[in-house]
């Protein structure tokens, strides 16, 4: 009985999950999430990230993050990695550190480099930077920003390919790009000049956090998607993050526009030639992220709170079988 990753194989995508460490003690949980039929690419939704990784200056810990990648490679589920360089779930010496140019640098490189090599014959793709760009098209302020200036990115990019060996598709991954606007104008402006200046970048994650009646359509994310087309296929696309929120309580008609919005994502990443895949951002609701940060909104997944399919998966199930 085929599942949403193997019917995505069939049209030309993967499809795949985040996982997160925290359920990974329920066996009903893990039984889903590495069942390649049902998805044949999963990321860590935390475990690769600077608090984990290296929680002291030059030690590292892979703990987390093997105890999703080695069921994954197991499963022969693709592994995206997520992410060498964030403003955020960065540990407290390095928060805390009172850095300048010359002393941040060297961590930088370092981190990518001791991570980048551990995961070697791992990352199919890395999200080399994540979320370094305001709704605006300015550059976020982030220690990284403040302490090593603007080329803090090239430079992740460029430490990213050499440590990589040239292993890993180097993505630049942010939300709020599934539309045309001042954002996702300035990643594509990033893109372009460093196509221009041979700065190595592989693609583009369009992160696809949504909210029922605010989602971008299928025809704005094909815009969204369309702005690479120009750098494809040196650049390829990707949704990475999907999830669709919905205001609490829902009703049979929000769960319906729900499994819309999730249909409509897909349908722009298969109809797109340079979108290789989808990654739902997990697949159960008692693990979204979504009612910690928006308070009110939730049941954001395929799956809901007793493992059951909602209909947001049987439609993208139903769309993927008909492609
Ligand atoms: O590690 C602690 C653990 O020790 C403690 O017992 C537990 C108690 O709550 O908290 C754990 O930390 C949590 C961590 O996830 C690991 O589970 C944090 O409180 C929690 O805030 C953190 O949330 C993560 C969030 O990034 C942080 O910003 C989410 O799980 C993760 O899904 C989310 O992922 C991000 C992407 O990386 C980038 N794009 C946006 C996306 C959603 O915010």
């Amino acid at each position: 009985y085929p599942g949403l990753g193997a019917l995505a194989s069939l049209a030309g995508i993967y499809f795949g999950t985040a996982i997160d460490n925290v359920v990974l003690n329920n066996t009903a949980y893990t039984t889903i999430a590495h069942n390649a039929s049902e998805f044949n690419q999963v990321t860590p939704s935390n475990a690769q990230k600077w608090m984990y990784t290296e929680p002291s200056r030059n030690v590292f810990t892979y703990t987390n993050a093997s105890a999703i990648f080695n069921p994954a490679r197991a499963a022969h589920q693709l592994r995206r990695c997520h992410t060498f360089v964030w403003h955020n779930q960065l540990p407290d010496w390095l928060t805390n550190g009172n850095w300048t140019a010359a002393t941040l640098k060297p961590v930088l490189e370092n981190h990518i480099k001791n991570v980048a090599r551990e995961f070697r014959e791992d990352c199919f793709a890395w999200d080399v930077v994540n979320e370094a760009f305001e709704d605006d098209g300015s550059l976020r302020k982030s220690i990284w920003l403040e302490v090593l200036g603007k080329e803090y990115i090239e430079w992740a990019f460029v430490w990213a390919r050499k440590y990589t060996e040239g292993k890993a598709k180097l993505y630049y991954n942010d939300y709020g790009i599934e539309r045309v606007n001042n954002k996702s104008l300035a990643v594509r402006e990033m893109v372009k000049d460093f196509l221009a200046r041979d700065i190595p970048i592989d693609g583009v994650g369009l992160q696809s956090h949504f909210t029922v009646g605010r989602a971008p359509t299928y025809d704005e994310v094909t815009a969204a998607l369309n702005l690479y087309t120009p750098y494809h296929p040196t650049i390829e696309t990707a949704l990475t993050e999907l999830d669709v929120r919905i205001l609490l309580p829902s009703t049979p008609a929000t769960r319906t526009l729900q499994a819309n919005v999730y249909v409509n994502a897909t349908r722009a990443c298969v109809e797109m030639a340079s979108c290789v895949g989808v990654t739902v951002w997990d697949f159960w609701d008692p693990v979204s992220w979504v009612p910690e940060s928006f308070p009110g909104y939730g049941e954001a997944c395929l799956f809901d709170e007793g493992l059951g399919r909602k209909e947001a998966y049987f439609e993208v199930k139903e769309y993927l079988r008909g492609v």
